[in-house]
């Protein structure tokens, strides 16, 4: 594994900020793309059971029917790559069932010796109220949307997280409103268009001394 220096690290995560125009003429080519979709799959979730769908919008039609369901916001139309992440609305036994079959197949282990593994999840996931599991998957959604924003970032891609969208709406636009995923939260990902100010503001943010604690 190479690491990076720290310093590159470090200017990637002051050269990004919440992109408010990005430029509509420019994409992100698909090796990078790819790469910035990675991340997202990567992404780390509690047990492992990616509570989560990706929806990735490019179709220049369906980008267009987003500023309105986005409180009159363009990045979603003006960007590369639109991702909405969405989040599974419940977790029953069948789905931790498929998760336990995708671990015994991908470590070759058999299903029956993941059986504590499984009463575990289970016996968590029993113990909430659907209200509490919703609320829960949702947290995790939110990991693989910084993983996203700061791989996209250490790769010179822009991104707007948004969470200034009308979720149903982009519910019936995607085709998720009959289905186990709801819409929670978006990224705009592409280039920021040289007319963005904001590219230019300084970074708002507390003392790192009030917000990190030795002990
Ligand atoms: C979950 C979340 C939702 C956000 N929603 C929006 C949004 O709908 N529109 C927008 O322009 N910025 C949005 N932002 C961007 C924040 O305003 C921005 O990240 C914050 O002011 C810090 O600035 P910086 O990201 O440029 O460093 C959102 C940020 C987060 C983390």
């Amino acid at each position: 594994m190479n690491s990076i220096h720290p310093d590159q690290l470090l200017e990637s995560l002051r050269w990004r900020y919440a992109v408010k125009s990005f430029d509509a003429t420019r994409t992100v080519d698909s090796i990078t793309w790819k790469a910035i979709e990675q991340a997202m799959v990567l992404a780390p979730s509690s047990y492992g059971l990616q509570p989560w769908k990706f929806i990735v919008v490019t179709s220049p039609k369906i980008k267009a029917q987003l500023p309105e369901i986005s409180w009159n916001q363009t990045q979603p139309q003006d960007c590369s790559h639109m991702v909405v992440l969405a989040v599974r609305k419940s977790m029953d036994e069948s789905y931790i069932d498929s998760y336990v079959q995708s671990i015994a197949e991908t470590r070759s282990v058999p299903v029956e010796k993941l059986a504590p593994y499984r009463l575990m999840m289970m016996g968590t996931v029993q113990k909430m109220d659907p209200e509490s599991v919703r609320s829960w998957n949702t947290r995790q959604v939110y990991i693989a949307l910084g993983q996203l924003m700061t791989a996209a970032a250490v790769l010179g891609v822009d991104t707007c997280p948004m969470e200034g969208i009308d979720g149903k709406a982009y519910d019936r636009v995607l085709g998720l409103s009959n289905s186990d995923y709801s819409s929670v939260v978006g990224c705009a990902v592409g280039y920021r268009d040289a007319s963005d100010k904001n590219a230019f503001a300084k970074k708002v943010r507390f003392p790192t001394d009030d917000l990190v604690e030795y002990l």
